[in-house]
């Protein structure tokens, strides 16, 4: 299993990893735009065949200044396929994103939502990472699912 930057050629299989692996689909462009604004921010895991099985897609977000102006990290999605799941390979995509976070944009934290009912994402997050849940959104989601807003303030990982 190699795990390495995303590149411009993976977003097709970011995408369908995507499609397969969560209700929250984004358009093509959508993937682009993250690739070529923050090229250091989003990573996949592929197979021995070259096939991506896990992603991870990130962004940076400046605060307005009347809230302090800081620059933090935010994940918008992150899957790996059925059959590669409890390998460690989450967590490293997640660990990657988050020092290059840290080191790149001197974010200092990272934030992300996830579905109150998403168990093994939620234990990835709070269990392994560290994250912990800052707030609750009502209704976040399109079927009107609340979302745990989660946060983990970041360090060095050297
Ligand atoms: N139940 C409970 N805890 C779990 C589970 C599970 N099914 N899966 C992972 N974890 C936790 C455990 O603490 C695990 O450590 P352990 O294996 O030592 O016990 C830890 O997470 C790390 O697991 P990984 O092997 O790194 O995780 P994996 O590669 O299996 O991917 C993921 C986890 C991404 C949540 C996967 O299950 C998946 O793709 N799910 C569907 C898509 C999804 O829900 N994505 C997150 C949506 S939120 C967002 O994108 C911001």
């Amino acid at each position: 299993m190699n795990i390495r930057l995303a590149r411009a050629e993976d977003l097709a299989g970011m995408q369908s990893g995507n499609l397969v692996n969560l209700p929250e689909n984004y358009l093509m462009k959508f993937w682009m735009y993250h690739i070529i604004t923050w090229p250091q921010l989003s990573f996949v895991a592929e197979n021995d065949k070259g096939h991506i099985v896990g992603y991870v897609l990130a962004k940076i977000e400046e605060e307005p200044e009347d809230k302090g102006g800081e620059a933090h990290g935010h994940v918008n999605s992150i899957s790996v396929l059925r059959s590669y799941r409890r390998l460690g390979l989450a967590k490293r995509l997640m660990l990657l994103s988050q020092d290059a976070m840290y080191s790149v944009y001197k974010a200092k934290y990272v934030s992300l939502h996830v579905r109150k009912s998403n168990i093994a994402a939620i234990g990835l997050y709070r269990d392994t990472l560290g994250f912990e849940v800052a707030e609750m959104e009502k209704k976040y989601y399109g079927d009107g699912e609340d979302a745990y807003v989660m946060k983990l303030y970041l360090q060095s990982q050297s």
